[in-house]
């Protein structure tokens, strides 16, 4: 029997903390489903807050991503549904913390998360995981994972540098783990077009990473409200800029996989 094809696993990822990657992760996950596609959202950071912005309460849950890299065999009470159609979510904990030294001496410690996902495959359209701000053992499962990466970066002075050392760790993945690792594209966010600095910096990534950038998401206060709501920003404020935007960049994920794909 042949395995089933991986549905695209998109890790969005960057080590820096507080630049995008889980309000993207929330509503990317909620704009696909909404699309009509079957999405399971991964919460792989500590501070699990794709669980609590997609309105789930940490109180009310039993198992996380933790219990399924400790113990495969956990996946299915692991796997919650959330208050959207098509769409379910593997909780973060802040048991992730420590998984560095929990699975650091397990075999197989980098592809953990990968064998996990393939009984998955034939269940979700897509597979989004939410990142933690470091290049830990889980970001590293995550790339292992993946079938691309999606990079929010904020639009400031240091994003270039980041991103360096960024794609050097994608080439190093590729080179030891997967080597058909993509970079779906990077995704400017907080973006103020008044500011000539966030303008240039965009140029400058734009520069060193032709044809990979997607449309910019601006600065919106309807973004950073949502999570507070347990809401997704398509329902919270959905004629904002921000949900508009982020409507926008899943028709841009969905149009780079089909070519991807192609
Ligand atoms: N486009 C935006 N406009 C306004 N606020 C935003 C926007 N994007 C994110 N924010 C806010 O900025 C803060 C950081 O965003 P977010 O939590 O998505 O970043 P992160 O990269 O996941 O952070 P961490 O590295 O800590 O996991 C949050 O308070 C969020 O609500
Ligand atoms: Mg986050």
């Amino acid at each position: 029997m042949t395995p089933t094809q991986s549905p695209p696993i998109l890790a969005i990822v960057n080590q820096k903390g507080g630049v995008g990657k889980t309000t993207t992760a929330i509503n990317l996950a909620c704009y696909l489903a909404e699309f009509g596609h079957k999405t399971l959202l991964i919460d792989a950071d500590p501070q699990a807050n794709s669980t609590s912005g997609i309105g789930l309460d940490q109180a009310q849950l039993t198992h996380s991503l933790y219990d399924i890299l400790m113990d495969p065999h956990t996946l299915e009470q692991a796997l919650c549904p959330s208050p959207f159609p098509r769409l379910h979510v593997i909780p973060g904990h802040q048991n992730l913390a420590s998984i560095d030294l929990d699975i650091g001496r397990m075999v197989s410690r980098e592809t953990r998360l990968k064998d996990c996902l393939t009984p998955l495959h034939s269940f979700y359209d897509f597979i989004l995981i939410d990142c933690p701000p470091a290049i830990n053992l889980i970001t590293v499962n995550a790339m292992v994972a993946a079938t691309a990466t999606i990079i929010p970066v904020q639009c400031e002075y240091f994003a270039l540098e980041g991103l360096a050392y960024l794609t050097q760790t994608q080439v190093l993945i590729r080179e030891n783990f997967n080597p058909n690792l993509d970079l779906l594209g990077i995704l400017p966010t907080m973006y103020d077009a008044r500011t000539s600095l966030n303008r240039q910096v965009i140029a400058n990534i734009e520069s060193v990473f032709p044809n990979q950038v997607f449309s910019a998401i601006p600065r919106n206060i309807k973004l950073s409200e949502a999570p507070s709501h347990g809401l997704p920003v398509q329902l919270y404020a959905p004629k904002s800029k921000g949900a508009k935007r982020y409507q926008y960049f899943t028709q841009e994920v969905l149009h780079r996989v089909q070519q991807a794909t192609a």
